[in-house]
Parts: C-alpha cells; sequence; structure tokens
C-alpha cells in the first residue's frame, strides 16, 4: 500500500457534491449513526441520490449495508443523523406517512420475505390489492407479467406457496413483488445473490429499464462487481461505517483508493481485511 493513504485519509468520508442544476434531489442522508449495543456500525453515513438516478452500494459483508438500507425502509428506526426521501422527513413520521411513504417504494430484501400463508400470486399481487384496492381479476394478469420480466413460468407456480420453490426462485417472487407497482424508488438488498447468470444479467437489464422507462430511482446494494458497474449511475463505497467514496464507475475503476483497489481487485490482503490478518 502507498504511504500516502494513512489510515486517517483511507476512513476519510467523502463530501457530498453539489447538486447540479440538472438533478433532482431525491434521498438525502447526512450524518447518520447506528449502535447496537457497544458497536458502532454506521459511523455518519452521507449520500446523496438523484432523482431517476441508479446507486450501487459496495462494502465488505457486515459493513453495514442492509443496516443502512433498513434506516430507509422503515424498519430501523432513525437514532441519529437525517434522511431525506422526496417530501418525507425519516426522522418525524407518523403511521399514515409512513404508510404513503412505503406506497411509493419497492424493496427486495436480502432473503426473500414473503409471507409464507400466502401463495406466490397473493404473495406478488398484495401491493395492488392492498394498496390500489384492485380485484383479483384485474391483479392477477399484472401479477403474470411481473413473475413473466423475472423469468419465472407464472401459470405454474401461481398457486404454490414460497416454501415450495428454490431460493432463487423465491428472490424472484421477491423482485416480481417489488416491481409489479413500478414505483417511484425501488431499494433492492442483493437482488442477484445466488441467481443463475442468465437472471442475473435479466434483472440488470429490468433495473435499467425501469429506469429508462419510467424513471425509477434505485438503490442497490450488491455483491456483484460486473452488475454494479453495470447499472449504476454512480457507486458508493461503505466502509468502515462511512461512504467513502461516490463516483461514476470509471471514476471508481481507476481509483487508487487502497479500499477500492482490494474490492476490485478481490485480494485478501488490504486495508478490507487488515483486521483479520493482523
Ligand atoms: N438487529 C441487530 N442487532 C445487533 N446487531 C446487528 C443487528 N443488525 C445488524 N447488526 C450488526 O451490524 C453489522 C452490519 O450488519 P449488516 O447486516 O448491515 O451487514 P451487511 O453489510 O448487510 O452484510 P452482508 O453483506 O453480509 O449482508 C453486523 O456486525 C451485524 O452483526
Ligand atoms: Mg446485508
Amino acid at each position: 500500500m502507498s504511504e500516502e493513504w494513512s489510515d486517517e485519509a483511507m476512513e476519510q468520508a467523502v463530501t457530498m457534491p453539489e447538486v447540479p442544476a440538472d438533478r433532482e434531489l431525491f434521498i438525502r442522508i447526512r450524518a447518520l449513526h447506528k449502535r447496537f449495543g457497544p458497536r458502532h456500525i454506521l459511523r455518519g453515513i452521507d449520500l446523496d441520490v438523484y432523482r431517476g438516478e441508479t446507486v450501487t452500494i459496495l462494502g465488505l459483508s457486515g459493513s453495514g449495508k442492509s443496516t443502512l438500507m433498513k434506516h430507509l425502509t422503515g424498519s430501523l428506526r432513525l437514532d441519529e443523523g437525517h434522511i431525506q426521501v422526496g417530501p418525507y422527513d425519516l426522522a418525524d413520521m407518523n403511521r399514515r406517512t409512513w404508510d404513503a411513504y412505503r406506497r411509493d417504494m419497492g424493496v427486495v430484501f436480502q432473503h426473500a420475505a414473503l409471507l409464507g400463508s400466502l401463495t406466490v400470486e397473493d404473495n406478488v399481487g398484495l401491493p395492488l390489492l392492498e394498496v390500489e384496492r384492485l380485484s383479483r381479476s384485474e391483479v392477477r394478469p399484472r401479477v403474470i407479467e411481473a413473475l413473466h420480466r423475472v423469468f419465472l413460468p407464472a401459470e405454474e407456480i401461481l398457486h404454490l406457496s414460497p416454501s415450495d420453490l428454490s431460493g432463487g426462485m423465491q428472490k424472484r417472487v421477491g423482485l416480481a413483488r417489488a416491481i409489479i407497482r413500478e414505483p417511484a424508488l425501488l431499494l433492492y438488498d442483493e437482488p442477484t445473490t445466488g441467481l443463475d447468470p442468465v437472471t442475473v444479467s435479466g434483472v440488470n437489464e429490468l433495473t435499467l429499464e425501469l429506469q429508462g422507462r419510467l424513471g425509477v430511482t434505485s438503490l442497490v446494494i450488491t455483491h456483484d462487481l460486473d452488475a454494479a458497474f453495470t447499472i449504476a449511475d454512480r457507486i458508493a463505497m461503505l466502509y468502515k461505517g462511512r461512504i467513502i467514496a461516490c463516483a461514476p464507475p470509471d471514476e471508481i475503476r481507476q481509483s487508487q483508493h487502497p479500499v477500492l483497489q482490494q474490492l476490485l481487485s478481490g485480494s485478501t490482503t488490504g486495508p478490507l481485511t487488515e483486521a483479520f490478518t493482523t
């Protein structure tokens, strides 16, 4: 490692740039901290996502990516910091505003998070049945379409319980549920982990298509570097509880930052693994 990178320099959070005049800020996270007991997991996250943009978040396992995402979905309470998503200030929400906020987003959880008591059809159709209050006959064709978009044989699996599907199929059912309402914001926590390469490409294309056709804003956590570089307008790197880089793929690729260099090379020696090897 080159000497100019002191620990302090390496852990330095990036300062979020001014919002360009032609962009609209959609998600603004500032000084977000999260502690679980004595463990200080998020140590001052600053991140901006512009409307219509796809940002991917990279970081080692256990670095706090899902913890960050859970703040955005509201499944973790905001202890310290500020999160604004569109008109919603997540520190200042009541039940009604949470409901309204959640209606505007689609979430793909790291683990499928399907309801075991419902069929595949009802799991995927739930946002339409509950939020839009459509009838079953109206919902069914949209469920079938959503399942086809994630390459699932809809007609064969509509009536099955999620537990009758393989892990990768469950994941795709979760994806279908997230996209069925074509929401303004999609939050994906490892949408392609455990899927075959063909389906991975399909999911990447779907993200790009939703962005291109509907202007969907997406925040995607992934360990899949190919996917990150394919779909992202900007890539953010989470390290030691902070966002230490946030830039377009080309800049990330060319970065001399030792943490990024190690992540991109997959090397087992470097700052990411120092704690385990020294
Ligand atoms: N509810 C919780 N209670 C206590 N500790 C937690 C809780 N949720 C997460 N943590 C801790 O926070 C850290 C970050 O976890 P998180 O799930 O956010 O990591 P991650 O970056 O998503 O990892 P992976 O890539 O493996 O999914 C871990 O050390 C985890 O043990
Ligand atoms: Mg995670």
